[in-house]
């Protein structure tokens, strides 16, 4: 805590209450409100929490004004330039970069745990064909509490780190088998020699009466895409696991309740709802209606992949992935070329417009992903899953530090009462 205070004077009674200021390394501080409820009897009101801090962090950081993101310090560009998922995830679970057994050990653990129980497997069965995969994967993750029992005490660093390697090693694999369900396929077991892309890519695609070679550049392409989602600090999300962890509960539950706040198209659903947005959009010569929908008060209609609660600026990971967009499709067939296309024409088009421009709505990391998970043959439907498996890493990081954060409480916020004041009950003989 900084010695900077902020004073609050009480307009009926004159009573004056000095705030702390909690500094951090880097961006704004946060008033400390603790203690402002026993000395002044008033609660803050901040509704989507858009001006609140839940909690101190030390894992990533965001500018949105400069649209700047950094995990445990390191740039995003660095990242996705240099390093790899697995990498990155030892990097947001431990707080370093490993050194060269460090990493091996760490590849070799989650590589280890990827087969899921048979018992779980056979849930599946219990879906109907058209199940949404979101609604699959939350539910046997949150069926994961009635198996490892071995490691879920959350009081033993141990256990914790057994089950973050599980929950990350196993995710890939009941993401595939919601995807084999939902075609009628058989399930693929995991392949061990694999690295983490290449097996989720070949649980995926691959069927038992042909060979299937994994194709190198849409592994790379998955893994980069898996480097930028892997964290973003206290998203609805992450916050949901925090506040799902805060009341001791079992950690894959925790990791459950993360994966349905995902699904919603404000949140990791907006993949899933951009594309679908672009096929109705269709062509070009449609852009200026649906611009013209989106910006209309009386009309629900978003731009989806546009706009973010924190980004004032391009987002950082849009930038990398609309790079990425163009090598993939060159690689990989320009079968999707045209949506691309269609894509760039409507940022175009929403970039110079003064509602956009003047709400600062730029594209988010949304926007363009989609187009890349349709290039490596992923069905709509998987995308908010595909960002499920990525975010998974850093849900588990969240969590982790909340259990270790001397400041840690029940998630318990309060409210501005503005129902009925107290009233007597009428009996049902005398109600009019
Ligand atoms: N299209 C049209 N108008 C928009 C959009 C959009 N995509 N996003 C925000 N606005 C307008 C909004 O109507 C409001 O206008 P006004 O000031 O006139 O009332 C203003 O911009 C501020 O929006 P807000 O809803 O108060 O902003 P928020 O911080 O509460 O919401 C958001 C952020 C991401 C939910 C929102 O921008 C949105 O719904 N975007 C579309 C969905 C999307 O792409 N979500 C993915 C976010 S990034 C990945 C992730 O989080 O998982």
């Amino acid at each position: 805590m900084s010695d900077k205070t902020f004073e609050l004077v009480n307009p009926e009674t004159g009573k004056k209450t000095a705030l702390p200021v909690h500094e951090g390394s880097m961006g704004p501080g946060s008033i400390g409100v603790t203690g402002l409820f026993k000395e002044q009897g008033v609660f803050t009101y901040d509704p989507g929490f858009a001006a609140t801090s839940s909690c101190k962090s030390a894992i990533t950081f965001i500018d949105g004004q400069e649209g700047v993101l950094m995990y445990r310090g390191y740039p995003i560009e660095q990242l996705a330039g240099k390093s790899n998922f697995i990498e990155v995830a030892y990097l947001l679970l431990y707080g370093e970069l490993p050194d060269k057994s460090s990493l091996a050990g760490f590849d070799e653990q989650i590589r280890y745990h990827t087969m899921i129980n048979e018992s779980l497997l056979r849930f599946f069965n219990g879906f109907h064909y058209d199940a949404h995969p979101m609604a699959m994967v939350s539910s046997v993750i949150c069926s994961m509490s009635a198996f490892y029992h071995d490691s879920t005490d959350i009081r033993n660093a141990n256990h914790r780190e057994t089950f973050a390697h599980r929950i990350i090693a196993k995710i890939p694999t009941i993401a595939a088998a919601a995807y084999k369900h939902s075609q009628g396929q058989p399930f693929i077991y995991p392949s061990n020699d694999l690295d983490y892309c290449s097996n989720l890519l070949r649980m995926f695609f691959a069927v038992p009466c042909e060979s299937y070679e994994v194709n190198p550049v849409a592994a790379r392409a998955l893994d980069l895409l898996f480097i930028l989602h892997a964290d973003h600090e206290q998203n609805a999300s992450t916050s949901t696991v925090r506040i799902a962890g805060s009341s001791d509960s079992n950690p894959y539950a925790a990791i459950a309740a993360g994966v349905s706040s995902l699904w919603g198209p404000a949140h990791g659903g907006a993949n899933e709802a951009v594309l679908k947005m672009l096929n109705e959009i269709g062509s070009t010569k449609n852009i200026p209606k649906f611009v013209a929908r989106a910006k209309d008060k009386q009309d629900p209609f978003r731009l989806m992949g546009f706009g973010h609660r924190v980004y004032k600026n391009y987002d950082p990971r849009a930038t990398l992935i609309r790079e990425m967009c163009h090598k993939v499709l060159e690689e990989l067939g320009s079968a999707n070329e045209p949506l691309l296309e269609l894509a760039m024409a409507l940022e175009e088009v929403a970039l110079e417009d003064e509602y956009f421009v003047k709400r600062n709505l730029y594209p988010n990391v949304d926007f363009y992903s989609g187009i890349i998970y349709k290039a490596l043959g992923i069905p709509t439907s998987m995308f908010t899953v595909m960002f499920a498996i990525a975010r998974t890493v850093g849900w588990v990081a969240h969590w982790q530090e909340s259990l270790e954060d001397p400041d840690r409480r029940i998630g318990r916020p309060r409210q501005v009462y503005i129902g009925p004041t107290k009233r007597d009950y009428v009996e049902l003989s005398q109600r009019g």
